[in-house]
């Protein structure tokens, strides 16, 4: 028998989509905003809206509302520094019809946190996918992947934190709320 409304929201209101993510600052935003309608014009699609840019460094997937307590409070050993991020490069991935915009350098410092983020996760005995971790922002999904007609210009992005979001599914794509927020070390400091 099918799980009536109330019964799906009961059960839904259990478990809460998240993960660990870099979230750019207004200028940033509005940069990579310009490169996804730029994309967009030759990808068509659907372009990610400007208040849902990020780029993911953990993916969680569904939580027990229980255990999102502990994610609030991810210990020293994750903390990698603050970094410069240059977007410099964009492309389609046919496989999923995902157009992203990505660095052609992985700084040290991004390898580290995600790295670092991965080994605490399983650690805690949360489940993630076994997945390379490829840094990308995804400009556009449902992308038709034909060849981008010029290059990316390049977005200088000053990685100063990172957050957890928790994701919500609406009938116009996915929402996403920042739940917490940590600063990235400062080697100046
Ligand atoms: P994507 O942009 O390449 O789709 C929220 O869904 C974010 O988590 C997106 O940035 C998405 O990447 C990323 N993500 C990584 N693994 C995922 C998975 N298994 N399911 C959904 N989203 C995933």
């Amino acid at each position: 028998m099918a799980a009536g409304n109330g019964v799906r929201q009961a059960l839904s209101a259990r478990t809460q989509t998240v993960f660990f993510a870099l979230w750019p600052d207004a200028g940033v935003r509005a940069e990579l905003a310009q490169a996804a309608r730029r994309m967009h014009r030759v990808s068509q699609g659907q372009r990610t809206r400007d208040d849902s840019i990020h780029l993911t460094l953990a993916f969680v997937g569904a939580v027990d509302v229980e255990n999102i307590a502990r994610l609030l409070a991810p210990p020293a050993s994750v903390f990698a520094s603050a970094f410069l991020l240059t977007l410099d490069d964009w492309g389609c991935w046919a496989r999923n019809g995902i157009g992203w915009a990505a660095p052609s350098h992985i700084p040290e410092p991004l390898r580290d946190l995600a790295a670092n983020l991965e080994g605490w996760l399983r650690a805690a005995g949360f489940e993630l996918e076994d997945r390379a971790f490829t840094p990308h922002v995804t400009l556009v999904r449902k992308a038709q992947c034909v060849p981008l007609p010029d290059s990316m210009r390049p977005v200088e992005w000053q990685v100063e934190d990172f957050v957890l979001v928790r994701s919500t599914v609406s009938s116009d794509g996915s929402r996403y709320q920042s739940i917490g927020r940590w600063p990235l070390l400062n080697p100046k400091s």
